[in-house]
């Protein structure tokens, strides 16, 4: 990272929140002032100690500003008094800025996981369809706290330079030879200890992508561990595993040199430079005894504070690799947001109508003018070869794939200008691969929808044959079903699916091979209350069970990229 970079991600930050930014900058200029003052009135002290004498007050500028404010005279108690009241001072604006800044950082991070998850759910189907959820949990989880403290640290870097400006001045009155030795160590480390910020940044850009390799990676695994045991894999995984938790020890290795390198090599060339300085200071006598020791504590301090900004800096940097990282990926789920509809809340009455339909994945074609005409009641069945497209199609319906040409429309009003939602809050949609949360029955099948009764609950469970089960097990409605329904069977999935579509009352009712985990007697009692629905809903099954197309009003079948009605 440039310097001039690093500038402008500072100024970037601080204008986000200017008039709290502002208030830490008014703070830090006084933390600054009261320091360096606070060290000034060391000076007579120095004297008093060394001389017994305060000798001529002219000399100690500062201090005789209070002294004239406070109309007090110059004494031991007096220095010593002011020395704490300014050293309080400074600790209690540092707190108040502290917790300025602790305050917007943590709104900055819940901000972040806002437009994160909210951007999520806005996304369109095939960017989330191809999502990475590994780099994702990797950005809540990890990369937000560290994108965030941003802030903080451009608040310390802009509090540390007000300081050492001001520190830099007050020694500036002490010894303009002491002064320009200052500067000329601050040049040197940044020359010298430079190299450790630059190994940190390149290191920390490793480890940020690094992460979420890793990340990507062990959810993955916990995704297939049972595969991963079942075949005893684990030997195979293990190494591929940790290839990258291995690349990460070794950039975390160099990030360990960077940062105590920095930290304990600055000490030494503080120590030579200042005995060298002290040298010429003491053979010429530039500076009268309590002078060199107040120039000594200042001098020491000043380099203190070179030491924070410069530790500052380094985790400034370190961390902006991960509000880069965090930012990147927040800007494409923000570029790849579902375009949104011209209104809301048509219901659907006469037909569903798809026109010249032409599709095609990264794969090839797939679907090639389809047309299709559905009534708004009926049980419709879609059947074809597995990926022939059947799933796409009726994805496609409600809008999680744009066709490439060809229209779709609801009562003859294309859904892509009156919008998706409209069709979507009628629809109750089974997918192929049932979803279970890792919650109770009751919060499966309602979801969080308030407008969802425990009474439609019960129904819907009671038509989707899912009530005996559901009874039988320990905390009935209230039991919670395991991380993906881990704790149910496949066809109990299948079950509490179903129930969780039809809970919603739908129009629409998708079923993508909803029943083809379950036993036939279990099926053909949910064919017969779907048959039953049917009758005042629209059911569109996509299924390859004989059973099924048995019960349809009318089949199409998806065949060589078209479809044709077999069966009307
Ligand atoms: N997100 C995607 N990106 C690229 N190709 C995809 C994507 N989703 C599906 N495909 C491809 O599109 C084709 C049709 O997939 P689809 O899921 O619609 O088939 P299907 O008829 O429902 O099959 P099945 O009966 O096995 O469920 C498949 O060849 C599949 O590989
Ligand atoms: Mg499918």
């Amino acid at each position: 990272m440039k310097i001039f970079d690093a500038l402008i991600l500072i100024r970037t930050q601080l204008v986000s929140s200017p008039v709290t930014s502002l208030i830490i900058l008014v703070l830090s200029t006084l933390v600054g002032l009261l320091e360096a003052v606070s060290i000034a009135t060391l000076v007579p002290l120095f004297d008093i100690i060394i001389k017994g004498d305060v000798g001529d007050l002219a000399k100690y500028s500062f201090v005789n500003y209070f002294l004239e404010l406070f109309e007090v005279g110059l004494t031991t108690t007096v220095v010593l008094l002011l020395f704490s009241s300014f050293i309080l001072m400074k600790g209690i604006f540092s707190l108040i800025a502290m917790s300025y800044i602790g305050r917007v950082v943590v709104e900055l991070a819940l901000n972040m996981r806002k437009n994160f998850l909210g951007g999520l759910l806005q996304s369109n189907w095939p960017s989330l369809a191809n999502k990475n959820s590994g780099e994702f949990l990797n950005s809540i989880n990890h990369e937000i706290p560290k994108a965030a403290s941003i802030y903080r640290y451009s608040c310390l870097l802009l509090g540390s330079s007000l300081q050492l400006v001001a520190l830099i001045y007050v020694l500036y009155t002490f010894s303009v030879f002491a002064t320009y030795g200052g500067i000329f160590l601050a040049f040197l480390l940044y020359i010298v200890l430079g190299g450790f910020i630059r190994l940190s940044n390149e290191q920390a850009k490793n480890q940020a992508n690094l992460t979420n390799s890793l990340m990507t990676r062990i959810h993955e695994l916990l995704g297939s561990i049972k595969v991963i045991k079942a075949m005893d894999l684990s030997q195979f995984v293990l190494p591929v595993m940790l290839s990258e938790a291995k690349d990460i020890k070794k950039a975390e290795q160099k990030q360990i040199i960077a940062t105590h390198g920095l930290n304990y090599l600055r000490e030494p060339i503080v120590v030579i430079f200042l005995c060298v300085g002290l040298y010429f200071i003491i053979e010429n006598q530039f500076l009268d005894d309590g002078l060199l020791v107040a120039t000594l504590v200042l001098f020491l301090r000043l380099t203190q504070s070179v030491g924070k900004l410069q530790s500052d800096f380094q985790t400034f940097v370190v961390n902006s690799h991960f509000y880069h990282s965090f930012n990147n990926k927040l800007q494409t789920i923000i570029d790849n947001e579902e375009k949104q509809g011209i209104s809301e809340n048509i219901l659907f009455k006469e037909s569903l109508e798809f026109k010249k339909i032409n599709f095609s994945h990264d794969s090839g074609k797939l679907l090639v003018d389809i047309d299709l005409k559905l009534p708004n009641k009926g049980f419709i069945s879609i059947t074809g070869k597995s990926g022939s497209g059947k799933t796409t199609l009726i994805d496609m319906l409600i809008g999680l794939y744009e066709p490439s040409s060809g229209s779709i429309s609801m009562d003859g009003k294309n859904l892509k200008q009156i919008g998706f939602e409209n069709i979507r809050s009628q629809v109750g949609y089974v997918q192929q691969d049932p979803f279970i949360f890792n919650e109770s029955v009751l919060m499966n099948v309602g979801l969080t929808d308030e407008r969802i009764a425990k009474k439609d609950i019960l129904e819907a469970l009671k038509a989707a044959k899912a009530e005996s089960f559901v009874e039988s097990m320990d905390n009935g409605l209230d039991t919670i079903l395991g991380e993906g329904g881990s704790k149910i069977s496949g066809g109990q999935k299948q079950r509490i699916s179903i129930a969780r579509a039809l809970a919603r009352k739908p129009s629409i009712l998708i079923l993508d091979e909803a029943t083809s985990a379950l036993d036939k007697t279990t099926m053909l009692d949910i064919l017969e209350i779907m048959k039953g629905v049917s009758s005042k809903i629209l059911v569109i099954a996509i299924t390859h069970q004989q059973e099924v197309l048995e019960a349809s009003d009318r089949i199409y079948k998806l065949e060589d990229f078209k479809l044709k009605e077999i069966r009307s």
